[in-house]
């Protein structure tokens, strides 16, 4: 299927359409996750609904596999779910502000006029990496962005707060004028969001912080020393504040993978220009989600992607010529208690294709039970179980037929917890396993209600409209394709199964 209409078909880029071709055949590659046509992807940028199409801009390497040389990669698309590759939309140009990185940051349109604010990244003269707000405007439907003479448009960060970092943007306009947010941390306190007011999107006057973490405390959340890429919006009755934690101080993991990376969201009341959460969540509780970023589209719904970072060794990302992909689009909703709703987003639906289910089983403790037909490594999954007096019950994807690999997706009744368990995901000790945990309390007579995306190297997991789990998985075995449903400790019920081969995006 093309999404082209004329004048921008010349736009369509011979390279990428090469990339993607050569690329797709790699197992792991997803089919139906957005991927870089090659080499690095990293956070979505500038999402936004404009002239009739979706843009995605992303965090892109084009030249290598690491995270360097950052550009904002483009793609467009009629439906949310099927992408072109456009040219890449901003590189870093030699004597800007920006020469050494076009970092994340946000669009607006500002009197018809597409406004990208991002951060720019420069070395100066002694070695110190400045990130500083810079703006490009767009006059030809944002293919091409020309650079504003004053960038930076923000020098300085604020010099009465004592921060360590100064980057990515979240812009939105009030009554009185454009407000926008930089990611920030202050020193010995936590992560901040730093609050900024203007009429005309370059000139910024400082007003506060939006809201400020606190790096000491552990529980219910870590929300550590630095938040990147704010995102701030209205949903139903409250506000929400959307960052993700940086911190290389605390590791949750060891060396290899030394960071915590993971998205907190604090929804509560926005006034005088001040947040006060009344809940904080995350917005996903794998480990491969990342600065996520949301937009309103012309429905009304706020929708968000997320950076999904692979999980294995920089060298094999290298052999494999590409990095990254991003969430499938999500729609956000606010629930009575302040917490996020959130399920794909209904155009997904579209990639259905053969279909197979299953109803009313009885599963015992015992050898899983494998679903003859519905193996596969592009996949969804909505399937209702009743735990009944089983303790876990749960599915496996991406299994061998020996079980020698293995993700396993298991409700554990007595915990009230959910986890996306792949510490036996593959065989190659390249890769990096865990199972991941998130809270959820099934209210009486509720059944378990799962919707899984299985898309090669990932697994997004989506319970009771409640909690999201995504992580990344690298079998090793051509034929980990085997789906299975099992229960522990007791009885449990299947009430349906669903299973969907998913068509790629890509045609
Ligand atoms: C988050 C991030 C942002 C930065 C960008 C650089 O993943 O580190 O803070 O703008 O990536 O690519």
């Amino acid at each position: 299927m093309s999404l082209l209409f004329p004048p921008v078909a010349q736009l369509y880029t011979e390279q990428a359409r090469r990339d993607r071709a050569r690329l797709a055949a790699d197992p792991h590659r997803p089919a139906y996750h957005f991927t870089a046509p090659a080499n690095w992807l990293n956070d979505p940028n500038g999402l936004i609904q404009y002239g009739g199409l979706y843009h995605l801009f992303y965090q892109h390497n084009p030249h290598a596999t690491v995270s360097a040389t950052k550009h904002w990669g483009h793609a467009v698309s009629r439906d949310l779910v099927h992408w072109e590759d456009w040219p890449i939309a901003l590189a870093p140009a030699p004597g800007t502000a920006d020469q050494d990185g076009c970092f994340s940051g946000c669009i607006v349109v500002h009197n018809g006029v597409p406004t990208m604010i991002y951060t720019g990244v420069r070395v100066d003269e002694t070695g110190r990496k400045r990130q500083r707000p810079c703006v490009a405007v767009s006059y030809d439907g944002m293919v091409t962005w020309e650079r504003h003479a004053g960038n930076p448009v923000i020098p300085a960060p604020p010099t009465d707060v004592d921060i360590f970092a100064f980057r990515d943007h979240a812009v939105w306009r009030e009554a009185d004028g454009w407000y926008h947010l930089v990611g920030s941390g202050i020193r010995q306190v936590g992560g901040a969001a730093l609050l900024y007011r203007s009429d005309d999107l370059v000139t910024w006057d400082y007003l506060h912080p939006l809201y400020v973490g606190d790096m000491h405390q552990l529980d219910p959340l870590f929300t550590g020393i630095m938040w990147e890429c704010p995102d701030f919006f209205a949903l139903g009755d409250r506000h929400v504040l959307v960052v993700s934690v940086f911190d290389h101080l605390r590791g949750d993991t060891g060396a290899a993978f030394p960071m915590i990376h993971h998205s907190v969201y604090f929804s509560g009341e926005y006034a005088d220009h001040r947040l006060t959460p009344t809940y904080a969540g995350l917005m996903d509780y794998g480990r491969s989600w990342y600065a996520p970023q949301s937009f309103t589209d012309d429905q009304g719904r706020r929708i968000m992607f997320g950076w999904l970072r692979e999980e294995r060794a920089f060298e094999v990302q290298k052999a494999a010529g590409w990095s990254g992909a991003m969430s499938l689009p999500r729609v956000l909703t606010m629930r009575p208690n302040g917490r996020l709703g959130q399920a794909p987003a209904p155009e997904v639906e579209c990639l259905r294709g053969a279909v197979h289910s299953w109803e009313g089983l009885t599963l015992s403790s015992g050898k899983p039970w494998v679903l003859d037909g519905a193996a596969g490594d592009t996949l969804e999954l909505v399937a209702e179980v009743r735990p009944g007096e089983a303790e876990r019950v749960g599915l496996l994807v991406r299994a061998a037929p020996d079980g020698s690999e293995q993700t396993r997706i298991v409700y554990d009744q007595a915990l009230g917890q959910l986890t996306l368990d792949t510490s036996e995901a593959s065989l190659d000790p390249a890769t990096r396993r865990a199972a991941r945990h998130a809270p959820l309390r099934l209210p009486q007579g509720e059944p378990l209600r799962l919707r899984v995306f299985v898309d090669r190297s990932i697994v997004e997991v989506f319970a009771n409209d409640d909690v999201c789990i995504t992580s990344r998985v690298y079998p090793t075995h051509p034929d980990s394709l085997v789906v299975a449903l099992f229960a522990e400790g007791g009885l449990a019920r299947l009430d349906s199964l669903t299973r969907w081969e998913m068509r790629g995006i890509w045609g």
